[in-house]
């Protein structure tokens, strides 16, 4: 949910890759985590840093029973690190869960092998601590795009970080020789903070692989690849050929209009828009009409083929999507509030107690209580860099979900001081009880010294 669109960018000249290729014994040990889901948790050898020089104590910090070497990169929040255990979308009678439930039932149906079996794999379990090279480097993310930020991401340290998609694991599972799979989990991103967008949300990834024999019998005459790699257009990469991508746009774009169908109704208004993601070429994004308004819906389009091939499958040709699931359950359920996911209230949870997560489902709100406004504003120290993001994170770690929003209504440069001030306005209201102004007076103050604290601004008014 959260700027769902932060793997876009358009015009961006791609740097060569970093080369870090996972070991056997790595990708060995990624199989047999997914396998056993009782050692699913188990730390994997591949992810554990080394162990500090005894000379000199480093700071620790330990995520998942598995520990880590603090650096300038670390900036995880004890709030996210709480947020981890909460897994959504394995919880029965959860909407996350539920529409995960739905968008695997449409893909066991629309894809049947020979033997009547369903053709995709689906991924639930996989651990969102992935090392950068996972989340960036493996698809192709160039090292000067913006989702590489601090402010944009959550690190643990500056190799290993919470998965910002759920994308980071596709190199890896074709490596382990997957054709066809799902991948379904919590993701995390910094990013402000209203009713659509929280910084952990949850998505689901497919990738679909085909080789020449599959996509083309013999007797049609027509290539996959390209005998000499040809020129990379917009329509197509320099590997494949016209009617590879022809055929392969066709199937992914007609499988993502009928599972919006399976999810939003058969009337569903939908529209396609050309999109760039640095993984895929050509690339796409599903919009659908919604109370009047168009929302993107997913990402998708034909993978980089230099991914596929590092990742050993390079006789084949394959399409991905990605795509957020509250943005998807808010509308079917009719969810009006994104905190609402995380809420533990059986007023909530109650109306998603269903044995069959087709069942019509409309969420009845219990009753909104009153909102309070406060605003803050301060002195932005004059060195070092400020984001706004560090201070959301701040609203968030105190005042955790009694914050409806933050918002940045004012800032100006005082021309003597050269100084800059922000002034946030900060909405309270609480999904579950009426909240006191006392008690939201002691939030507000506590915010205020945690900012100064953490971020060494200046209050205004103290
Ligand atoms: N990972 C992308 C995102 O989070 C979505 C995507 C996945 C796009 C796979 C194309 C292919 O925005």
């Amino acid at each position: 949910m959260a700027k769902i669109v932060s793997f876009k960018m358009k015009n961006i000249i791609l740097r060569p890759l970093c080369v870090q290729n996972p070991t056997c014994s790595a990708v060995k040990a990624l199989v047999c985590s997914m396998s056993s889901s009782a050692n699913s948790d188990a730390p994997l050898k591949s992810t554990t840093p080394a162990l500090p020089p005894k000379t000199s104590p480093v700071a620790t910090l330990t995520v998942s029973g598995k520990q880590f070497e603090k650096d300038s990169y670390t900036n995880i929040t004890p709030t996210i690190i709480k947020q981890m255990s909460r897994k959504l979308h394995q919880q029965k009678c959860h909407p996350i869960y539920l529409i995960k439930e739905r968008i695997v039932s449409y893909f066991y149906k629309k894809y049947i092998g020979r033997t009547g079996n369903p053709v995709f794999s689906v991924y639930d379990n996989l651990d969102p601590i992935v090392t950068t090279h996972q989340n960036f480097d493996s698809l192709l993310v160039p090292h000067n795009h913006s989702s590489r930020l601090k402010s944009d991401s959550y690190y643990l340290n500056s190799n290993y970080m919470l998965r910002a998609h759920t994308t980071a694991h596709q190199s890896d599972l074709i490596a382990s020789g997957l054709d066809n799979f799902l991948i379904v989990g919590d993701v995390y991103r910094r990013d402000t903070v209203d009713s659509t967008h929280y910084p952990v949300f949850h998505q689901c990834d497919a990738v679909r692989l085909q080789t020449q024999h599959e996509l083309f019998p013999e007797e049609y005459g027509l290539n996959v690849f390209e005998k000499k790699p040809d020129r990379r257009t917009d329509d197509k990469q320099a590997e494949h050929t016209v009617d590879a991508v022809r055929i392969l746009s066709y199937q992914l774009k007609t499988t993502l209009q009928d599972l919006a169908k399976a999810l939003f109704g058969q009337d569903v208004e939908y529209r396609w828009v050309e999109a760039y993601f640095p993984f895929t070429h050509p690339s796409w994004e599903l919009e659908i009409k919604h109370n009047g308004e168009w929302l993107e819906l997913l990402g998708c389009g034909i993978m980089e083929h230099q991914i596929v091939a590092k990742a050993g499958a390079g006789d084949r040709i394959g399409w991905a999507f990605g795509l957020g699931l509250e943005r998807v359950a808010m509308r079917v359920y009719d969810i009006p509030d994104i905190r609402l996911f995380w809420s533990t209230d059986p007023s909530f949870t109650k109306q998603f107690t269903v044995d069959d997560p087709h069942t019509p489902i409309k969420y009845q709100p219990v009753s909104v209580y009153p909102i309070c406004v406060n605003d803050i504003s301060f002195w932005i120290p004059p060195e070092g860099e400020f984001n706004s993001n560090d201070f959301f994170d701040i609203v968030r770690s105190v005042g955790g979900d009694m914050i409806e929003e933050v918002s940045l209504v004012d800032q100006f440069l005082h021309p003597k001081k050269m100084m800059k001030s922000h002034c946030y306005r900060i909405t309270y209201r609480h999904m579950e009880r009426t909240l006191t102004k006392n008690e939201v007076n002691k939030v507000h103050n506590e915010i205020g010294c945690k900012a100064v604290e953490a971020l060494g601004v200046d209050l205004r008014v103290k």
